[in-house]
């Protein structure tokens, strides 16, 4: 365990906070044993077309999942995020879109959030995009991307986020599995000064006829690079130059959906995790303004990429729905330089600083020089996200970034809880570098031994959580069972997080990792399975197993162990080869770090591929690899352990 030095909240942060201790130890107690009543008063954070007075109605029983919150209530998502605040807020700024380029700026305020989105709102309709109906965006980190989430949400469309770094194969997966009417997209993204070829992805993606359900693309001019347009393709200024910037926003019941997002399990493809309206917007606006302690003049900074949960919940959701002013950044931490984040926050006067431990463990390598000559006195909270957080990177974060001022916040939660789950709260809690700490208002973490039992006090486990909150995903698009063999089959009656989780002697809960077959590769989360089987698709490869290794920058890195076919030589050109088929299959994130040729992996006689040996070797730590005595030929691992890559 790590040095128990404690951080205690800064007097400063005590002065009118939206919660002290006394508060969160109030509101905590009745959010679990009353939640009707603390739900009703939350739920006023929002504004109701018809105020709900059926407030929670759920059960994790897995022969009758049921998950409904304020399910006779009705709302719209962009009106709160936009409509609401026009009345205060009209010229107040709504995104402070910084470019890849730092010469490249500029302001969007409330005012023109709405009028951009009605606009895009009134577009799609007339392409015929109709409450419930689907739409894809495949988009680079421009105001457009916000846009048109909240378009699809003034409609009652569904959007279907897929995230600008996965290839064409990955985004027509996604699209055939929503059935998705519309995509939007750009002519080109940027990134590091290079170009995203955005719309040619697309284009490859519906090749082909490879994706039926699309009936048109939207494609916004932000580059003006040379992009072939094709019968379906619309671009988003023309379609939209006639439409009128009022649109009424369509009244939305609480559980209808408000969109679908992907992301990777420990079997098969990636889910369509569908998050619905009220429970969601409720949860992604209360946690924000409690866990960043949020006030009417902050400027919050959210680094992550609206392709993924972090951008949906604190980017477009989120901040927006509190009338927030936030930096919507297009670039990356290290873009012209490493001091690109510092310059950020002195450029906009940011206060709370919401990135990933992958950015800070990058810049950290740098020492100090990710700081030099900037001005970051304007901080107050800084929040961590994604994945563990080693207590050097903590240490790092806190004094170079936050100049030993401003607490972290380490947020533990995932796509399918919808929002943050277990986090301190800056005015509330002392921190301990590594610990997410306590959970938010209404949700029950427990700790489980494998077989089922709950671990008390002091103890380490399988992290559940054994009620329901209301922004947790309602099913798999297309496929409860899976969601309900997911979720709650591990363990009766409660929700199964797939990770392991540890509590200290003062309740603090310390996460440990997944305990599935899911990695974490600079906080993006792949499948094994899924990188699998697009090594399995190449010609040359007979059988491939994936597994995680220890990695400085990355968190974890993807350690690949392949058998070619028959016949074919594993040479330094194959493994190239591999390394980019599976950049091109499925995506960049997902690049092989270490690829080792095996004539056969380690089986039981039953045929199973024991992964445990498999993760030993890679992390180098075969000496204690434990029995193999259940293996079909152990004279395999010998030969893996002699040829191991990572020594
Ligand atoms: C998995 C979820 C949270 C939104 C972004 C990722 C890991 C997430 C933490 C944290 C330790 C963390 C877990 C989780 N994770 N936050 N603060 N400390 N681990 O969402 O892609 O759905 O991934 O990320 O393993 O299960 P996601």
């Amino acid at each position: 365990m790590s040095a128990k030095k404690l951080y205690p909240v800064p007097e400063a942060l005590k002065q009118n906070t939206n919660l002290t201790p006394e508060q969160y130890n109030e509101m905590y107690e009745q959010s679990v044993n009353d939640p009707d009543a603390f739900w009703s008063e939350q739920m006023t954070q929002l504004d109701w077309y018809k105020t709900p007075t059926i407030i929670k109605n759920t059960t994790f029983d897995s022969k009758n999942l049921s998950i409904k919150w304020f399910e006779d209530g009705e709302l719209n998502a962009s009106y709160n995020c936009i409509d609401r605040h026009l009345a205060t807020r009209a010229k107040k700024t709504a995104l402070l879109w910084e470019g890849d380029s730092p010469e490249d700026s500029q302001a969007v305020s409330y005012q023109e959030l709405h009028y951009e989105v009605c606009k895009l709102a009134n577009g799609l309709k007339k392409l015929g995009v109709k409450k419930g109906d689907r739409v894809a965006l495949y988009m680079p980190m421009v105001p457009h991307a916000a846009y048109a989430m909240l378009a699809c949400a003034r409609i009652g469309a569904v959007h279907s986020v897929i995230f600008g770094g996965f290839s064409p194969n990955a985004i027509a997966d996604r699209i055939n599995d929503s059935q998705a009417k519309v995509v939007i997209t750009c002519d080109e993204g940027r990134r590091a000064g290079r170009s995203v070829p955005l719309k040619a992805n697309v284009d490859q993606a519906l090749s082909n006829d490879a994706c039926p359900s699309i009936e048109a693309v939207i494609v916004h001019k932000l580059t003006g690079g040379d992009v072939p347009m094709n019968p379906v393709d619309k671009w988003w200024h023309e379609l939209t130059e006639d439409c009128s910037g009022q649109c009424e926003p369509e009244v939305m019941n609480a559980e209808d959906p408000l969109f679908i997002l992907y992301t990777s399990g420990s079997t098969g493809q990636p889910k369509g995790v569908v998050h619905t309206t009220g429970g969601y917007l409720l949860w992604t606006t209360m946690t924000f303004k409690y866990a960043f302690d949020y006030r009417d003049e902050d400027v919050f900074w959210c680094s992550a990429d609206v392709g993924w949960i972090t951008g949906h919940s604190y980017i477009a959701y989120g901040p927006l729905s509190n009338g927030a002013t936030q930096v919507f950044f297009e670039g990356v931490p290290t873009y012209p330089d490493v001091r690109r984040i510092a310059q950020i926050v002195e450029k906009y006067k940011v206060t709370s600083l919401y990135t990933a431990p992958t950015a800070i463990r990058a810049l950290m390598a740098h020492g100090d020089k990710p700081v030099e000559g900037c001005d970051l006195s304007s901080l107050r909270i800084l929040g961590s996200v994604g994945e563990p957080i080693n207590p050097e990177a903590w240490d790092w974060y806190y004094r170079t970034i936050g100049q030993s001022r401003c607490p972290i916040i380490d947020t533990w939660w995932q796509t399918e809880t919808g929002g943050m789950m277990i986090t301190p709260m800056p005015t509330v809690h002392a921190l301990k570098p590594g610990s997410a700490t306590r959970p938010m208002f209404g949700v029950q973490p427990a700790l489980f031994d494998a077989e089922g039992n709950e671990l008390e006090g002091a103890a380490e486990g399988n992290l559940v959580i054994k009620d329901s909150w209301p922004a947790q995903a309602r099913t798999v698009y297309g496929d409860h069972k899976r969601f309900i063999e997911t979720y709650f089959s591990a363990y009766e009656g409660v929700y199964f997080t797939g990770d392991g989780c540890r509590r200290d002697e003062d309740d603090y809960f310390w996460i440990t990792g997944r305990v599935d077959d899911v990695l974490n590769v600079s906080g993006h989360r792949l499948g094994t399975a899924e990188i699998e089987s697009a090594l399995v698709a190449h010609a040359h490869v007979a059988e491939a197993a994936v597994v995680g290794y220890p990695h400085d920058i990355k968190g974890q890195g993807i350690y690949v162990y392949v058998t070619p076919n028959e016949g074919v030589e594993a040479n330094d050109e194959l493994t190239a080869e591999i390394r980019k088929w599976v950049r091109t299959e499925l995506s960049p994130i997902a690049t092989p770090d270490m690829i080792q040729w095996t004539k056969g992996l380690p089986k039981t006689r039953s045929g199973k591929i024991m992964r445990r040996i498999l993760r030993k070797i890679a992390a180098n730590e075969h000496e204690h690899l434990g029995d193999t005595s259940t293996l079909a030929d152990p004279s395999v691992v010998d030969k893996l352990i002699e040829e191991r890559l990572n020594k």
